[in-house]
């Protein structure tokens, strides 16, 4: 029986990363999976630093790290850089101990069949374009990033591909529509009811019905998802009579406002093989 540590936004935070990572040890998994935002800018300096400090402290640990990608993620540039990378599971190696799932991407760990499907909508979009503007006509100036300043310039903080389009997932589903055990999104589900929602946006919905689709296309027994960087459970139906139910991650706590947070609402600790037939679906725990 394996264990499968599932965590929220990380959004290029060294520190909280290096945590989850002594984490997974303390729990005994060798493996992470991250819902997306997590921090993937390898267009700057600091963000390729971010990549090698993380590899450097998965392999002492002897955790592998997968992610797929949130808003906040350069997807374009992954694809660019590993493309041609991939493992045998078909994931992107980006580093030895870091990999990547595009979206779409299926694949099976202790008998549990896990779907990933990244992106999501920006709500702070207009304000990203707007930085990159102006910063585009100040070369000289620089964005604090981290430790370090860095050139804003177009495509470094906005990112076309943030989310995918209906044609994008009209092509995944009909290359395989089959059942998972286990979905990972970034974006949450169209009809998941958090208490706290920070992404209410009307431009926010489309993306969430996507995610509602593959729901209804996959029945998976559970579905974890990062982006409104708050902890919560909820059931919801995946069509067929089917339950499905539904867990949001917290993210690393420099994104998080709330008084009430704790960094254990940033992870999840998943028992393998994990089915809806073996673990019985547990009812909304709310
Ligand atoms: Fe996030
Ligand atoms: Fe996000």
């Amino acid at each position: 029986m394996g264990k499968l540590l599932v965590i929220g936004d990380l959004h290029g935070n060294t520190g909280h990363a290096l945590a989850l990572l002594r984490e997974a040890k303390k729990q005994g998994c060798d493996r992470i999976f991250a819902v997306g935002d997590f921090g993937a800018w390898e267009h700057v300096p600091s963000g390729r630093r971010y990549f090698e400090v993380v590899n450097k402290a998965a392999r002492r640990e002897g955790v592998r790290v997968y992610f797929l990608d949130g808003n906040h993620d350069k997807t374009s540039l992954i694809h660019e850089l590993y493309d041609e990378k991939r493992d045998d599971e078909g994931f992107l190696t980006c580093r030895s101990h870091i990999r990547y799932a595009p979206r779409g991407h299926r694949w099976t760990w202790d008998d549990t069949r896990f779907a990933a499907f990244g992106g999501a909508y920006s709500v702070d979009k207009q304000r990203r374009l707007d930085w990159e503007a102006q910063r585009a006509a100040k070369p000289n100036e620089r964005r604090r990033y981290g430790t370090s300043r860095e050139r804003v310039t177009a495509g470094s903080l906005w990112f076309p591909e943030e989310q995918m389009t209906d044609a994008e997932l009209d092509a995944l589903l009909e290359a395989d529509s089959s059942p998972a055990d286990i979905l990972f999104t970034h974006d949450k589900p169209r009809d998941s009811h958090p208490d706290f929602n920070r992404k209410k946006h009307p431009d926010c919905l489309p993306n969430q019905a996507r995610i509602q689709r593959v729901v209804e296309t996959l029945h998976p027994a559970v579905l974890f998802h990062g982006h409104l960087h708050y902890r919560y459970t909820d059931q919801i139906w995946s069509g067929e009579g089917k339950p499905t139910r539904v867990e949001g991650l917290a993210a690393d706590p420099d994104a998080s406002p709330r008084s009430d947070y704790h960094r254990d609402d940033s992870w999840y600790l998943l028992p393998l093989p994990y089915s809806r037939e073996t673990a019985g679906i547990p009812l909304a725990a709310r």
